[in-house]
């Protein structure tokens, strides 16, 4: 199965991704496409160094719409079937979800439902939880509230902050994300083959 995998950052997981399937590559995906809305995102970097196709523009002045129309269109043209955001700092528009739906999935930096949005790591140090971690989710109109399909604890140290506990989380998503993918790629397969 083509994905894509959609970034507006370091593309940490992204790579991740990448590794994963380079170690094996009978893994039932493809990177067909890595693509963001800044263009000068360090993941795009990297991405090029893997040999694996990039896109680039920036969303700056345009229309929410407008924008995903071009994404869109870009991710089509590439065959993509599947997406997959690693750190895409941008909502995307209600039309572009639709037209992909059950088809996109998400990491997010949080034992989900808890902590949505931005600034996960403080709010789980601020509420004393005991552990936190990051989910896997298939993305609907509402953020980070679509089903979750994978996720992974880290336990809280009482010397941690913020960056201490995002650093150990970021490396159970490196783990996690990839493995997701792959099951969620062979149940999608398994149901088309199915009709
Ligand atoms: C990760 O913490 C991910 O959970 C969140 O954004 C961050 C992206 O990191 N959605 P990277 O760009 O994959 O390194």
């Amino acid at each position: 199965m083509r994905v894509g995998i959609l970034i507006s950052g370091r593309g940490s997981n992204m790579v991740a991704i990448s590794e994963y399937k380079r170690r094996d590559p009978t893994r039932p995906y493809e990177i067909a496409l890595v693509a963001s809305n800044v263009p000068e995102a360090r993941g795009l970097v990297a991405a090029r160094r893997l040999g694996l196709k990039t896109w680039a523009m920036s969303h700056r002045g345009m229309e929410r719409s407008d924008f995903d129309r071009h994404l869109d269109a870009a991710l089509r043209e590439a065959g993509v079937e599947l997406i997959a955001l690693a750190g895409y700092m941008r909502l995307l528009s209600d039309e572009f979800v639709d037209s992909w739906e059950a088809r996109i999935l998400n990491i997010h930096p949080s034992l989900l439902p808890l902590y949505k949005g931005l600034d996960t790591h403080r709010r789980a140090l601020i509420a004393g939880d005991e552990y936190g971690g990051c989910s896997v989710h298939v993305v609907t109109r509402d953020l980070d509230a679509g089903p979750v399909i994978a996720q992974a604890r880290v336990r809280i140290q009482a010397r941690d902050d913020p960056d201490s506990l995002a650093a150990r989380v970021l490396e159970e998503e490196h783990k996690l994300y990839p493995i997701a993918l792959e099951q969620y790629v062979i149940a999608l397969r398994g149901e088309t083959a199915n009709g």
